[in-house]
C-alpha cells in the first residue's frame, strides 16, 4: 500500500526536516509554497497605531509519498525536525495513494517510486 505524506511546516524548519529526512533515507519528494491557517486563524500583530491581523501565514508543503511500513518511521522524523512547541509548528496529513507512474519507463507502482538509497528500495523481509 503507497501512502502520501503532507506537511505543513514552517518554512525556518524546512532545513532541518530535509536533513532529518535524507537521515533516513528518503530521496524522492516535493516542496511547494502555501499560505494559510490552523485553528487560531493566524496571528494578530501589534503596532503603536493599532493591531491588525494577518491571517494567511506563509508556511511549506513538504510532499512524500512512499510505502506504507515506512511512514510512521518518516512522520516521526519529520515531527521531530519540525517542532519548536509553540503554537504554528503545523499539520500532517496521511492520505492513501491509487497509483504511481514514472513517466519515462511506464513502470507502475511501487517500481515507479524505488530509488537506490531510498527507504522505500529496502523491502522488509526481502533481500
Ligand atoms: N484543516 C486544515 N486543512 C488544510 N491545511 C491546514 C488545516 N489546518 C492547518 N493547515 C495548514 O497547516 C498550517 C499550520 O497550521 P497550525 O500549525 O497553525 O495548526 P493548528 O491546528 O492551529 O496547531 P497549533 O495549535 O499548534 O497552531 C497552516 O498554516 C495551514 O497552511
Ligand atoms: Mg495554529
Amino acid at each position: 500500500m503507497t501512502k502520501k505524506i503532507e506537511a505543513f511546516i514552517r518554512e525556518e524548519k524546512f532545513d532541518d526536516v530535509k536533513k532529518a529526512l535524507h537521515e533516513i533515507g528518503i530521496v524522492g519528494m516535493n516542496v511547494i509554497e502555501v499560505h494559510g491557517h490552523g485553528r487560531q486563524g493566524g496571528i494578530t500583530l501589534a503596532w503603536r497605531t493599532g493591531t491588525y491581523k494577518v491571517d494567511m501565514l506563509p508556511r511549506y508543503q513538504l510532499n512524500i509519498v512512499l510505502s506504507d511500513h515506512n511512514v510512521e518511521k518518516t512522520v516521526e522524523t519529520i515531527r521531530q525536525a519540525a517542532c519548536t512547541g509553540k503554537q504554528g509548528d503545523g499539520l500532517i496529513f496521511i492520505y492513501p495513494v491509487e497509483d504511481v507512474i514514472r513517466i519515462r519507463t511506464n513502470e507502475r507502482g511501487r517500481d515507479a517510486l524505488t530509488y537506490e538509497g531510498d527507504i522505500d528500495a529496502i523491502q522488509p523481509g526481502k533481500k
